[in-house]
């Protein structure tokens, strides 16, 4: 028999309507445009309104990434969402998202992993569709960040932004195309450097954000670097085979030293930071979708998804689109 690999048939994404430049944030915390450009290469970010939620953002990029695949809800055999920013602590935002699909088969649960959780929701699924255990999925990356953000706190409230993606990935037997190779990765010893100080068994409350940012700009760099390269290795490939790269969008200068560590050309970099801020789980498919509708990835190129995040946590993916 041959292989079963995990194929991603459509690409969904959506973005809250409210765009908030830097300027508007420099009116109410002290910073400015220049310094937010300077050091991360953002110019604005999406904000949910207060009646839009995380579940109906991942619904939204689920429907889409159903309808450019193809593929009816019927289909659908299991939804895995990355989210840090769920809805409720429970039900999991994964089976509200099924019921507003209006699928009533299936299995659907969320994965924690913070800035990570797509690349860890693709390991997760590649291996279940890979097993048997699955044979069309939806995977999401959702978030609200901003209803966990410090809004008086200008070293993270600059950062982040609200939206999701999502990819319907099918089993297919025999092709070239799909999944190749995954990696994940964590370190817990660094959970201070970047972590959320609220939650239900400590506080009872949500909590915010908080960084040492540069300290995990440091980790980041060399990780999504090393976890490339292990993921390509694990392929029986190379960097230099790479058409795309499709990095967590975090930070432009992230971006463009892993760019440079590994060789990679500026122009094979898939960068919505400057629009979108970093979005957590949901960055990675809102990239992938933006490079696909504007005819940069097509398909059969190769390309490597990466991603770092709290805990510390960190993975790549490395897929035949
Ligand atoms: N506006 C103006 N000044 C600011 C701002 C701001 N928004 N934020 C911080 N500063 C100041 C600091 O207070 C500091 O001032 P000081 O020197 O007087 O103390 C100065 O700017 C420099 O601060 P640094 O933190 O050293 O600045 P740095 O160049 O490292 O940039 C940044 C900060 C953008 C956060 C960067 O470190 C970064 O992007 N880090 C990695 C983020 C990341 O990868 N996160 C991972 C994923 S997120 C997740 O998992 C949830």
């Amino acid at each position: 028999m041959s292989e079963i690999k995990a194929v991603v048939k459509g690409v969904g994404h959506c973005l809250p309507k409210r765009v908030v430049t830097n300027a508007e944030l420099a009116k109410t915390v002290d910073t400015s445009d220049e310094w937010i450009v300077e050091r991360t290469g953002i110019r604005q970010r999406h904000i949910a309104g207060d009646n839009e939620f995380t579940s109906d953002l991942g619904t939204e990029a689920a429907r889409e990434a159903l309808k450019n695949a193809g593929i009816s809800t019927d289909d659908v055999d299991l939804i895995v969402v990355a989210t840090t920013t769920p809805d409720f602590t429970f039900p999991s935002t994964a089976t509200m998202i099924q019921e507003n699909l209006g699928i009533r088969h299936g299995a659907a649960f969320d994965i924690q992993a913070v800035c990570s959780g797509f690349i860890y929701a693709m390991k997760v699924v590649n291996s279940m569709i890979k097993t048997g255990a699955a044979k069309t999925a939806i995977v999401i990356g959702a978030e609200t960040f901003s209803r966990i953000l410090d809004w008086e706190d200008r070293t993270t409230c600059v950062l982040f932004g609200d939206g999701a993606g999502a990819f319907v990935v099918q089993a297919e037997e025999g092709g070239n195309n799909g999944v190749l190779a995954t990696f994940i990765r964590s370190d817990g010893r660094y959970k201070d450097l970047l972590h959320v100080d609220g939650g239900p068994s400590r506080t009872q409350t949500v909590g915010h954000v908080h960084m040492i940012g540069n300290q995990v700009f440091r980790h980041a760099v060399k990780d999504i670097a090393q976890a490339m390269e292990s993921c390509a290795e694990r392929a029986g490939l190379r960097i230099a085979d790479l058409d795309w790269f499709v990095p967590h969008q975090a930070n432009q200068r992230i971006l463009d030293g892993v760019a440079k560590r590994l060789g990679i050309n500026a122009d094979q970099v898939i960068s919505t930071v400057a629009k979108h801020a970093n979005t957590s789980a949901a960055s990675v498919p809102l990239a992938m979708y933006a490079a696909i509708q504007d005819g940069r990835i097509k398909r059969d190129d190769l390309v490597m998804l990466e991603a770092f995040g709290g805990g510390f946590t960190w993975g790549a993916t490395l897929l035949r689109y």
